[in-house]
């Protein structure tokens, strides 16, 4: 039976951190999977975090299960740091799941449940692992122009056009901030006009949010989820506590589901809690108490918001320090736009054969679209990037 398996192609982000492991070079550079560094390369244990976890440790007397949507508390204090009061919580499901991946797996097959027939409307460029997922799961998709190559910045009339074709009942995935890959956003007339746009075509939103708080800060990076919750009978949102509480291995994430009202949003909670037992029985739960802690207790909270904090201006100063060298060393604006894109990743715009060469001669990990994460940036190297990019393009 397992020789009749077929090779799967390798994800192309994973892949690179393989690669990066095995280059022997010790100039080599990682701006590859979407991991926080600090400036001496390592990801830390963020404060709140190891405060809660000792709290817990001391506290936790046993690991019996908990419920199949995992613990009511953690639904809570998600709901509140994504949703704000823009909705209902009468009208609102919540599950928590293995990660943000979990939640866009389990949302992709709720979508399936309600109409196999539904197709999926998701931006070009995405995360690569969107696609792999609804190929996976035998999801249609179509996509709809994002960004433009040529100024690294949001075709948005590029994307209104093509969100003209929507057909009601369909699904539009928006990445809620922090846009992986391009870092390129929209900001919050364009996020009303989206809103409105796919409220004509009564199609029903889809958010994935990954980088609360890593873009312009907590409550501006919800400017748009909260605005379609606050405006659609119906909505689904994929949210991720791996990067902005830094516990990536924890695997802690959560579905929250908007449905027409309180009625039906008991039958989607059900369907939800369906497709845990289904795929995983209950979710981890480790990682979710940790978030629960640190978001109710106001002393965790201040310190992992100050340091949240620290993470996202500290993003921001090596964006505009890359954008500087590169002028530097370039003598053109050709990439001013990095510091003006938010979030973890900006998309160089370089070929692949640029990417190539930046990895096999100057030892630079990034990923073949030419995305870098910008936590992989630091004093040390920023002018030794900006010198190496001058030589490939030049
Ligand atoms: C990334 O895009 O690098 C991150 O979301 C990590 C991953 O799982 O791909």
């Amino acid at each position: 039976m397992l020789n009749n398996l077929k090779p799967q192609p390798a994800d192309k982000i994973l892949m690179l951190s393989s690669l990066f492991r095995a280059d022997n070079r010790d100039t080599k550079i990682d701006l590859g999977v979407g991991v926080y560094k600090n400036a001496e390369g390592h990801t830390p244990i963020m404060r709140a975090v190891k405060k809660a976890e000792k709290q817990l440790w001391e506290t936790e007397d046993t690991k019996t299960y908990t419920s199949l949507p995992g613990d009511a508390g953690f639904h809570k204090v998600m709901a509140d740091m994504v949703l704000g009061d823009s909705v209902d919580r009468a009208r609102l499901s919540a599950c928590a799941t293995p990660g943000g991946t979990g939640a866009i797996h389990n949302v992709c097959e709720t979508i399936l449940m309600a109409n196999p027939d539904t197709t999926i409307w998701v931006s070009n460029p995405t995360w690569g692992n969107h696609l792999s997922i609804f190929k996976h799961l035998g999801l249609k998709f179509k996509t709809y122009n994002y960004f433009d190559a040529q100024t690294c910045a949001i075709d948005f009339n590029g994307m209104i056009a093509s969100l003209q074709d929507v057909q009601p009942g369909d699904v539009v995935l928006l990445h809620g901030c922090c846009h992986n890959p391009t870092g390129a956003n929209l900001n919050q007339t364009q996020w009303n006009e989206v809103a409105d746009l796919i409220a004509a075509k009564a199609a029903i939103p889809f958010i994935d949010i990954a980088y609360q708080g890593f873009g312009d800060g907590l409550d501006d990076d919800a400017y748009g989820v909260r605005l379609l919750a606050s405006k659609f009978p119906e909505m689904m949102i994929a949210a991720s506590c791996s990067k902005n509480f830094g516990i990536y291995r924890e695997r802690t994430g959560i579905v929250l589901a908007i449905s027409a009202d309180a009625d039906a949003a008991k039958i989607t909670q059900g369907t939800l809690a369906h497709l845990n037992r289904q795929n995983f029985s209950f979710p981890p739960d480790h990682g979710a108490r940790l978030v629960t802690m640190v978001l109710s207790d106001p002393e965790l909270r201040a310190d992992w918001q100050a340091e949240l904090e620290e993470v996202r201006t500290g993003m921001l100063v090596l964006r505009r320090k890359l954008a500087d060298a590169l002028r530097a060393e370039t003598g053109s604006d050709r990439f001013g736009f990095i510091a003006e894109h938010r979030g973890m990743f900006s998309r160089l715009g370089l070929t692949e054969e640029q990417v190539m060469e930046l990895r096999d001669t100057h030892a630079i990990y990034m990923v073949g679209d030419s995305r870098i994460n910008i936590a992989g940036l630091n004093d040390a190297n920023v002018t030794i990037i900006a010198k190496a990019v001058a030589s490939v393009i030049a």
